[in-house]
């Protein structure tokens, strides 16, 4: 964990670093499957993949990448509707990970410099992902770059109070430990391209920019899956980095909660963008 010693920024420096998302955080799918599995709890469950391909229209026979795809959440769905899909991603490991039909290509690529050839794509995915890049605005250009005019952009952060009180437990439970005098950026979720911001950003290389703020509630009963959730982020790792080892006042606290109010509520906000490439 390169970045992980120095005195300040610490999270924040790790959250864009090449070699620790390809090698650390996404080495494998096992730490997003983690996270990924907090929402089979949502209620009511939002079909992020239906919002997503409900945006895209009709695929069949159209070029489609998903930069940053992870293990594939939209891949198989947009393959099985005939698109000619190009999943790429910083990690090997994820990219293996994925599973769809051998005619999909896969391409280690960062989001920065896409292997692709300008205006090849009909629509291009960036989901969950733009917070990990170092220069966000690059990558949108580039992705303007390589869709046609009038090629279709889709992309999502979260909203501005995702997973806010998972954030106030974990500020809660760092209190005291010195953990956070030392690293400027601890925070459990990854801020770094608030909702405004991308929606500024889509705005100077995309026409006909749309946002919707999908928004909805988990609903816990049992600590395990937020424990696991949080211990899987960047902000454990860092902490546990600093020899600070949170699990088992983590689970404690959220069976208190649990145990007093009868469950754990999170709410959930999903960022989902749409905008279309100019005339490039
Ligand atoms: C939170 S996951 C999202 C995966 C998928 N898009 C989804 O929504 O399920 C972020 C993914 O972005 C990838 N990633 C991070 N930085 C990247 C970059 N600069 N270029 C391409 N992929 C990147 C990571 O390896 C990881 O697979």
């Amino acid at each position: 964990m390169k970045a992980a010693r120095s005195r300040k920024g610490v999270t924040l420096e790790l959250r864009t670093d090449r070699a620790y998302l390809a090698t650390t955080a996404y080495a494998d799918d096992g730490p997003l499957t983690d996270r990924m599995a907090l929402y089979e709890h949502q209620r009511p469950r939002i079909d992020l993949e239906a919002e997503v391909l409900a945006r895209l229209g009709e695929v069949a026979g159209r070029r489609v990448a998903d930069i940053g795809c992870g293990n594939g959440r939209y891949v198989g769905p947009l393959a099985s509707r005939g698109a000619a899909v190009v999943a790429l991603d910083l990690s090997v490991g994820m990219l293996r990970s994925v599973t769809a039909p051998a005619r999909v290509g896969r391409a280690v690529a960062d989001a920065q410099a896409l292997p692709v050839r300008a205006r090849s794509l009909d629509a291009a995915l960036a989901m969950h992902m733009l917070y990990h890049v170092p220069d966000p605005a690059l990558a949108l250009r580039e992705a303007a770059r390589t869709l046609r005019p009038g090629g279709r952009f889709v992309a999502a952060v979260g909203g501005p109070r995702h997973l806010a009180e998972a954030g106030e437990l974990w500020r809660r439970l760092l209190e005291g430990t010195g953990v956070q005098d030392e690293a400027a950026d601890i925070d459990l979720i990854n801020r770094r391209v608030p909702k405004d911001a991308l929606a500024r950003l889509l705005g100077e290389h995309f026409a006909e920019v749309e946002c919707s703020l999908l928004a909805s509630t988990v609903v816990l009963q049992d600590p395990g899956p937020l424990v696991r959730h949080m211990l899987s982020s960047t902000a454990a790792r860092a902490a546990a980095a600093r020899g600070l080892d949170i699990s088992n006042r983590l689970r404690g606290a959220l069976e208190e909660a649990i145990g007093k109010d009868g469950a754990f509520w999170l709410t959930t906000e999903v960022a989902l963008f749409s905008a279309r490439a100019g005339g490039n």
